[in-house]
């Protein structure tokens, strides 16, 4: 009976330090003219049904985080990723790398 419990006790407090937190699989460089089509990934704890919502406030109310053909002026552009569950907010951010590859050499 013991070690039920203690299996139980396990199980509710591992997720919470190991599982929590936000990524994105955002490409850091993206050449100049092309677009970027990511996600932002709620890497919730196995078993957390909690009702969340990932966003990119004032890019997308979703998940995804689509931009049309970057210029060398979106070089450097931040865009923040919330997951927002009852009791949390957590964040990561994107920085978007403009590469040159394709732009005309001067
Ligand atoms: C990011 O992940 C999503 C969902 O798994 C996938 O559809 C998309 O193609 C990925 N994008 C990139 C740039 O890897
Ligand atoms: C997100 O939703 C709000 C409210 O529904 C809307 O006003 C806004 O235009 C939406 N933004 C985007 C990027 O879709
Ligand atoms: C974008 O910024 C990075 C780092 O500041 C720089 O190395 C790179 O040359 C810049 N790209 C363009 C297209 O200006
Ligand atoms: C992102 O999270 C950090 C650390 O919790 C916090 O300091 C920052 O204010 C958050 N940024 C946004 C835009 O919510």
């Amino acid at each position: 009976m013991e070690e039920t419990i203690c299996l139980l006790v396990f199980l509710c407090f591992s997720p919470i330090s190991a599982g929590d937190g936000i990524a994105h699989n955002c490409s850091e460089y993206v050449n100049e003219g092309l677009g970027v089509d990511c996600q932002c990934i709620d890497r919730a704890p196995v078993g957390d049904t909690r009702a969340y919502q990932v966003t990119w406030p004032g890019h997308s109310n979703t998940s995804r985080l689509k931009l049309s053909a970057v210029s060398r002026n979106d070089n450097g552009s931040t865009f923040v990723c919330l997951a927002e569950r009852p009791g949390s907010i957590e964040n990561t951010t994107f920085t978007l790398q403009v590469a040159c590859e394709l732009c005309t050499r001067v």
